[in-house]
Order: C-alpha cells, then sequence, then structure tokens
C-alpha cells in the first residue's frame, strides 16, 4: 500500500457506522424528493464518509455509475471536485437536480457529467486521465430491486403494490445482464475508470452478497476476482453498516420487502438474513503499488 493509502485506512475502523440515521432522513432536505424514483441509491453517510477518509479538498471523485448522484453530492459539499457518468436520462435528470440543490446549500466542489456508457468511460472523461484521486461507485445487481411499498391507504384501498424498483426497461442498463455479462462489463469500467486515477488514487466499491434463486452469491469475491482481472489489487476491506448501532445492538433498517423475502426463505428452510451492511472493497493500481504487495 502506497503512503496515501496507509495513511487514510488507518484513519478508518474495519467497520463504518454509516446507518444511524435510515436512509430517507438521510436525504431528508439534501437531496430532492424525486431521487426515490432510483432502485438502488448509496446511503449519503457511506459515500461521505469514505470520500472524507481518502482524499482532501479540491480532489476529484469520479462515479462511473452514478445513479442520482449520491457520490457526487456528497462530494461537492465536502470541497471535493467530481466527475460522474449514468446511462439512463432519468437518473441523469435526477443528479443534475441534485448538484443544483447542493450547490443552493452552499457545496463548494464542481460537479460535472455526462449521459453515457461507462464502458467508455476512459474516452468520454479523456481530459481527466492521471487525475482522479478517488473511484467511488457500485454496480446494479439485477433488474429488479427491493423499491418501495404503496399501501391501499395510499393507493385508493388496492393491494399492497410495488414501485420504484426496477432501473428501466432498456436492455442496455447492466442491470439487465446476467452476472457474467454483468461482471464482464464492470471489469472494463474498472479498468477505464483506473486510467482516471492519479498515482496511487484508489477504487472504492460498495456490494453485497446476493440471492440468486434462493442461492446466495459472493458477489463482493466476485467483483474481487473481477478487479484482479484487471490489475487492481485489493487493499483495504470494511463493513459500512446500513443497520443502525445502539446499546450494543443493531437497529435493524431492512425494508419490508426485504424483511418478507427473508420470511419467505427461511418458511423454504434457507438460513437467511436480512442484510444489514454492505461491503466497502478498496482497491489500487498492482503498477502504484511495490512489488511484494501487488
Ligand atoms: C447501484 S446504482 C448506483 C447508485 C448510486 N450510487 C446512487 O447513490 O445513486 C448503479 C447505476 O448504474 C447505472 N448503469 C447501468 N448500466 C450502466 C452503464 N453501462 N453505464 C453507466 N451507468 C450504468 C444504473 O442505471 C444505476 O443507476
Amino acid at each position: 500500500m502506497n503512503h496515501n493509502a496507509s495513511t487514510a485506512t488507518a484513519r478508518l475502523a474495519s467497520v463504518l457506522v454509516t446507518g444511524q440515521r435510515p436512509s430517507r432522513l438521510q436525504r431528508h432536505g439534501r437531496y430532492t424528493p424525486e431521487s426515490i424514483r432510483h432502485p438502488g441509491k448509496m446511503l449519503p453517510a457511506i459515500a461521505a464518509t469514505v470520500i472524507e477518509a481518502f482524499t482532501r479538498p479540491g480532489d476529484l471523485v469520479v462515479d462511473p455509475m452514478c445513479g442520482i448522484g449520491t457520490t457526487l453530492v456528497e462530494a461537492i459539499h465536502l470541497g471535493r471536485d467530481a466527475a460522474g457518468v449514468e446511462y439512463e436520462p432519468d437518473f441523469v435528470h435526477l443528479t443534475v437536480g441534485n448538484l443544483r440543490h447542493a450547490h443552493a446549500q452552499g457545496a463548494a466542489g464542481t460537479p460535472q457529467l455526462v449521459c453515457g456508457d461507462a464502458r467508455n468511460i476512459a474516452t468520454l472523461y479523456r481530459a481527466l486521465e492521471g487525475r482522479a484521486a478517488l473511484v467511488l461507485t457500485s454496480p446494479p445487481y439485477g433488474s429488479h430491486t427491493h423499491g418501495h411499498i404503496r399501501s391501499g391507504r395510499d393507493n385508493g384501498g388496492g393491494k399492497i403494490d410495488k414501485r420504484h424498483h426496477r432501473y428501466s426497461t432498456d436492455r442496455g442498463n447492466l442491470a439487465h445482464q446476467p452476472l457474467p455479462g454483468l461482471l464482464d462489463a464492470f471489469g472494463r469500467i474498472l479498468a477505464g475508470s483506473a486510467t482516471l486515477l492519479r498515482p496511487g488514487g484508489l477504487i472504492a466499491i460498495t456490494v453485497r452478497p446476493i440471492r440468486v434463486k434462493g442461492e446466495l452469491i459472493d458477489l463482493p469475491g466476485q467483483v474481487i476476482d473481477t478487479a484482479q482481472g484487471h490489475g487492481l489489487t485489493l487493499v483495504g476491506r470494511y463493513a459500512a453498516l446500513l443497520a443502525g448501532l445502539r446499546d450494543g445492538g443493531l437497529v435493524n433498517r431492512a425494508s419490508f420487502f426485504q424483511m418478507l423475502e427473508t420470511r419467505r426463505a427461511r418458511d423454504r428452510g434457507i438460513p437467511a438474513c436480512a442484510t444489514a451492511h454492505e461491503d466497502l472493497l478498496l482497491f489500487q493500481r498492482a503498477s502504484d503499488l511495490p512489488e511484494a504487495a501487488r
């Protein structure tokens, strides 16, 4: 690990206490209400913690799959510059609204944003080659996510229904790729993003295990293999809490559908648990590290 990274990692405990407030409250007043449309947002406290720990004011932070712009918003609030790519025009529109809102609240950093395919990030942001201190991102895990519920009270007495649980119907969105295709594309995105890193720069990825047809898939492990296949070395691994911590215990913040799915899995004899954390994986380019650390 180089000096920058080791100094920074020493500043973080292995468990990041990022779920003390529910996601809804973390976003309240800081993000536009329409941002709820996005089905798989990063907790703002995770983005802010990572950016604060691994960058300094004036540094550049990049998110190649920026969704509604959580990484960008938290970066500019912390006086960092930010650059994002997002495939879906609707989410780009939401990011623009969130960045405007952040500036209106005094955020000092300068953001830039492109609507496009992050597999081409090295070309889309050629001007930023070698400049980023940090790439912070998370991959989409499948077209169906947990979404939000609308109860009979909200929809005129109908059944409980589910909203905001799909990324889009565009097959080009990587959320629609089966796992091997998603990992292949994510690898290309990581390789392209790595060209934007300055020497010693870091790539941080939040990811959690997923269940596909009841089978538990070690997505963090597969992301590590993919990143290593693209010249990156794992230099840190943390648990970023989605749950709260109170009186030495966890405060469950799993959604209605996560709890329902967990219960159904248990009814089928699968020892499932609702997720209480995301893995935060930290990488550096192997070529930036001494040979013994690659
Ligand atoms: C897990 S979400 C990221 C959410 C983001 N961290 C936030 O807090 O809003 C992954 C994002 O990747 C986007 N995406 C999917 N395929 C893409 C591609 N080829 N290029 C860029 N973005 C893509 C999805 O539309 C989705 O918004």
